[in-house]
């Protein structure tokens, strides 16, 4: 991340609430970490001394896969027509890739949802997916319920209560009108799936308080196991659709995670309701997604034998990098909370705590920067409330660099030990 301008010029030019306030958290240590990762990348060759960067959620293990599809399969990156290509593409987006991304979501949760490609509202990522769902549900000021921890690019929602009731009385008592809960499944940092029965609980309260249900599933083909998750549209499924649990019901969903395509800035948003189904659309202008990348994808996700191999194998390879990361720091003494998701797992440090407070984790947190050279992110970047738990991504980096960052623990661990 490039940070161009360091000292911002004060202007005299008024400028709207949301410019000059601090909602992006980008001086918080999650993106802290990442500009100390800037500054001394570490490389295999090159810079064996640099920080190691363990703070980004990003999907590298299956790179080959889609390499070798885009080998095979040269079609996919040769538009039917130039000009019809390049020419403008209206809001609903290619039907070919709505239907493929529709496939793709169904085959993730093994055939147990079902998506209609109509109700497929295409958006640049999920970021703008989530962004787009907020404009819809609710006016400014108004108030979403996110569990925590959670995800710190989620930071400009407005609140951030710890649980469902407390947090609807809480909101209230603050003058906020709430229109909905957030949530993250498989969770972001976590790495574990929400139960179907947690899932009902939290659409019961929807359904009691009115208001909506957001369930950003952008993990959902990044669990290590096909049967693990359930998707919110299981849910809906299984109790038959009935319309006062489906109208406020939205899924987040994206290819930023599991295809590991950020850059290609793919996302949807699924919804239930056809006035939230025809307002995103119609509000998707601000966030299309090129014909370009939508003709490749399309012919990528409509090749079945493609991605049922590129769905197994990327679990499997996940997998083995959480066991990986999981030994590993077992073997130097730290334990991590039990996952089954996602391209980090969620590790405790709060037995190296000076003192068990947010100030003590980020002192700890300092030292695992500066020192161990590794970027990490503090749980308190995920407004976590119990201090010492830290997220460790593991799909980002090469197996040789995740070895080097586990024996830099080992290490320290070793050193922390000698000083006791
Ligand atoms: C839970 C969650 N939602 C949304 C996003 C953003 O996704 P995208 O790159 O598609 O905008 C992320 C990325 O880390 C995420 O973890």
């Amino acid at each position: 991340m490039d940070i161009e301008i360091e000292q911002e010029q004060q202007a005299s030019v008024g400028l709207s609430k949301v410019a000059v306030s601090e909602t992006h958290g980008e001086d918080s240590p999650y993106f802290a970490g990442w500009k100390a990762y800037d500054g001394n990348p570490y490389d295999e060759v090159d810079n064996r001394s640099g920080v190691i960067q363990m703070g980004l959620a990003e999907n590298q293990v299956s790179f080959d896969l889609l390499e070798k599809y885009l080998e095979q399969h040269p079609e996919a990156c040769r538009a039917p027509g130039f000009r019809e290509n390049a020419l403008f593409q209206d809001y609903h987006g290619l039907k070919s890739f709505r239907q493929a991304m529709a496939n793709f979501m169904e085959q993730i949760r093994g055939g147990r949802a079902k998506f209609d490609p109509d109700r497929i509202v295409l958006t640049a990522g999920a970021t703008a997916a989530n962004e787009l769902l907020t404009f819809i549900l609710a006016d400014p000021g108004d108030a979403l319920l996110v569990p925590t921890p959670y995800y710190p690019g989620s930071n400009n929602f407005r609140v951030t209560p710890e649980a469902l009731e407390a947090a609807y009385e809480h909101a209230e008592s603050m003058s906020l009108i709430v229109r909905g809960v957030l949530i993250t499944n498989p969770s972001n940092p976590l790495g574990s799936t929400i139960q179907g029965s947690i899932l009902e609980t939290i659409l019961d309260f929807t359904v009691r308080k009115n208001i909506h249900l957001v369930s950003d599933e952008i993990y959902s083909g990044s669990t290590f196991s096909p049967s693990e998750f359930r998707s919110i549209a299981e849910i809906l499924r299984n109790r038959g659709y009935i319309e006062v649990e489906t109208e406020r019901v939205h899924i987040v969903y994206s290819l930023s995670k599991d295809l590991g395509l950020p850059g290609f800035q793919v996302g949807t948003i699924y919804s239930y309701n056809d006035k939230v189904v025809t307002t995103a659309r119609r509000m998707s202008s601000f966030t299309l997604i090129s014909s370009q990348t939508q003709h490749l994808l399309a012919c990528m996700l409509s090749n079945k034998e493609f991605t049922e191999n590129y769905i197994n194998s990327n679990r499997e390879r996940l997998g083995k990098r959480y066991e990986t990361i999981v030994d590993g720091l077992k073997k130097a003494g730290i334990k991590c909370l039990e996952g089954n998701a996602g391209l980090f797992c969620w590790m405790n440090m709060s037995p190296l705590l000076d003192e068990p407070t947010r100030e003590g984790e980020l002192a700890l947190w300092k030292i695992i920067l500066n020192e161990v050279r590794l970027n990490i992110s503090p749980g308190s970047s995920c407004h976590c409330s119990e201090p010492g738990w830290f997220r460790v991504c593991f799909a980002n980096i090469s197996d040789q660099t995740l070895g080097v960052a586990l024996e830099r623990i080992h290490k320290f661990m070793d050193q922390r030990k000698n000083l006791q």
